[in-house]
């Protein structure tokens, strides 16, 4: 069953002289379940195109459709629910709320959208990204390994449609970049979730199911 699905799908920075063609056409699909890896240069548009994936900005044209439901189409407020529900975000910085708990950012989220936490879920992912000793500490407690998992259990918190991952193992080294994708893995396998990733490692692109490279705003 497909869960992301990209038409044509074009952004243009700019106009005239100035402008630059970052999203020439991409089209894919990816499936329920699946771990794909987005790879390809500095520049080569994949950044712009997790920004289109995930409803952050909006594309020149084309179109994205997501758990059937196309970004385009809904009014701001509604795409921006739509987006805490159905998408979860990891970036290279961790972006964790300094004076909150572990625990208080894994939720933030699903608070922040009036949810209630399904508290044996989060346990479980809790434990699965071996956080169970840390719940109680604070973001600048933490390696930035464990920061990395924490901002991975707090995108799971919300069991969205899909995992957006921007080189999320950018500002780790190798070893713990290892570490850190091995356990998105398995939780993409536990939980039957959805993991669309960029990076430009090839170590760690060769761990996802799929790799999809851009060369130069296109599907090369
Ligand atoms: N807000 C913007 N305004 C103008 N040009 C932009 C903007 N964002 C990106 N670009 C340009 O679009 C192109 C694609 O950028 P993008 O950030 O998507 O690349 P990337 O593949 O993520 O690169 P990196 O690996 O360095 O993160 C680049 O030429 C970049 O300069
Ligand atoms: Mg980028």
């Amino acid at each position: 069953m497909e869960i992301l699905q990209t038409t044509d799908l074009v952004k243009t920075y700019g106009e005239g002289d100035t402008c630059v063609h970052a999203l020439r056409g991409v089209n894919f699909t990816v499936d329920k379940g699946e771990f794909v890896a987005i790879v390809g240069t500095s520049g080569s548009g994949k950044s712009t195109l997790l920004h289109m994936l995930g409803g952050l900005d909006n594309p020149t044209s084309g179109t994205v459709t997501i758990d059937g439901k196309e970004l385009g189409n809904m009014k701001d407020e509604e795409r921006t629910i739509f987006r805490r529900r159905k998408i979860g975000f990891v970036f290279q910085s961790f972006n964790l709320v300094p004076v909150l708990s572990v625990y208080e950012n894994i939720v933030l989220p699903v608070e922040l959208d009036g949810g209630k936490v399904d508290a044996s879920y989060v346990e479980e992912i809790i434990h699965t990204l071996g956080l169970d000793e840390k719940v109680n500490a604070y973001p600048n407690q933490l390696s930035g390994g464990q920061q990395q998992r924490v901002a991975i259990a707090r995108a799971l918190a919300a069991a969205p449609a899909i995992i957006l991952a921007d080189e999320p193992t950018g500002n780790l080294d190798s070893k713990t970049s290892q570490d850190v994708l091995g356990l998105l893995k398995v939780i993409g396998e536990r939980f039957g979730q959805t993991i669309v990733m960029i990076t430009h490692n090839e170590e760690i692109a060769q761990m996802a199911d799929r790799i999809i490279r851009i060369e130069d705003g296109q599907i090369a």
